[in-house]
């Protein structure tokens, strides 16, 4: 572990960690966290890094039905990584929607912001600091988004609910069990052995644009990797050297995720008085999005064998159905109600 880490620090006290706070410093503690020195695409890779097709469908989709839901002209991306996807996107929509558009990145690691600020010049980009949105209607884009905010966990045993928490013992990070207040759920609620997820931030920033969407309308387009119906299990997991790991392993030197809960993002919704559709696969939202039809025309334009490879193999990884086609599903979210069929 990096020595003079917070992590490091915390434990030389003796202290334990919440694994939402551990997680949180394995990810943007000021020099050390993994999201403070690693582009998106060196132990991992996310739609829009794999193809253009991603941003295409996309923009298709939301041009599709922008009428219906106001006539947005203003987007924000949340956690834009490299800034491929709001590049894209903005690249389609001008042509699409044909208006001034606005495009606002909220992005927590100050090395892909400062990325983002040298590399894309040509677009109206405004880097929010904090979730404070102009008071007019937003359509929000969440790609891998939820799924990398740090998460707590509960577990039930023959005692009762308990915090994990993470420790170290004899020089090695654990996972222990702790008594404490935050477990609020009834006694009598679950069985043994199951576990609960909750991500404070996910509460605190879908509260914020629920809250922005009631008010002013608009879109909250999600792209996760999770079930349709979460089941109360770890799914916390880390990716090191392109390779899965556990998520103790490795600290600053991995990303961390876990299966967003899709289930309680609805039901926020709907508490919010808000409309959901999906969730969707990805392969599902792509297909009825043209990406047949997008790859084809694509591909009659390419001139080598080489090229027309490599456009085969980001349309196959996009769409299929053992990898990102079917374990990351889609869910839309609007103020206004609409029909779409194959949500
Ligand atoms: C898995 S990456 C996905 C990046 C990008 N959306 C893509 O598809 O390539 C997660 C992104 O969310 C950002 N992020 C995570 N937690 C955040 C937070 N609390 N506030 C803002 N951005 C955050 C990360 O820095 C990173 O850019």
């Amino acid at each position: 572990m990096k020595k003079n880490s917070k992590i490091f620090n915390t434990f030389k006290k003796s202290n334990t960690f919440s694994i939402s706070r551990f997680i949180f410093l394995c990810l943007y503690e000021k020099n050390y966290g993994y999201y403070q020195n690693n582009r998106i695409g060196t132990d991992f890779i996310t739609a829009p890094e794999i193809s253009q097709l991603f941003g295409e469908c996309i923009s298709i989709f939301i041009a599709s039905i922008n009428r219906k839901i106001g006539n947005i002209r203003d987007f924000c991306e949340l956690g834009p990584g490299n800034g491929t996807l709001i590049k894209d996107l903005s690249k389609n929509l001008n042509k699409l929607i044909k208006s001034d558009l606005n495009f606002y990145l909220f992005e927590k690691s100050n090395c892909l912001s400062a990325n983002i600020k040298k590399n894309i010049k040509e677009i109206n980009i405004f880097h929010l600091k904090r979730l404070t949105f102009p008071p007019r209607p937003i359509f929000f884009i969440a790609n891998e988004f939820f799924d990398a905010l740090p998460i707590n966990q509960f577990e039930k045993t023959s005692d009762g609910w308990f915090e994990r928490r993470v420790d170290l013992i004899q020089g090695k990070l654990k996972v222990i069990l702790k008594k404490n207040t935050f477990c609020k759920f009834e006694e009598n609620y679950g069985k043994k052995g199951d576990i609960i997820e909750k991500s404070p931030y996910a509460d605190l920033y879908l509260k914020r644009i629920f809250k922005h969407l009631k008010k002013f309308g608009g879109g909250l387009l999600i792209f996760d990797y999770g079930p349709l119906k979460k089941k109360k299990i770890d799914t916390l997991q880390s990716i090191f050297k392109k390779k899965k790991s556990f998520f103790l392993n490795n600290p600053y030197e991995s990303d961390i995720t876990y299966h967003v809960d899709f289930e309680k993002i609805k039901q926020m919704a709907k508490h919010s008085g808000l409309f959901f559709y999906g969730p969707i696969t990805q392969k599902k939202f792509l297909f009825f999005n043209g990406i047949n039809e997008r790859f084809l025309e694509l591909s009659r334009s390419l001139q080598s064998k080489n090229q027309l490879q490599i456009l085969n193999s980001q349309f196959t990884r996009l769409i299929d159905a053992r990898g990102m086609g079917n374990l990351i599903k889609c869910l839309l979210v609007t103020k206004k109600k609409m029909k779409l069929n194959y949500f």
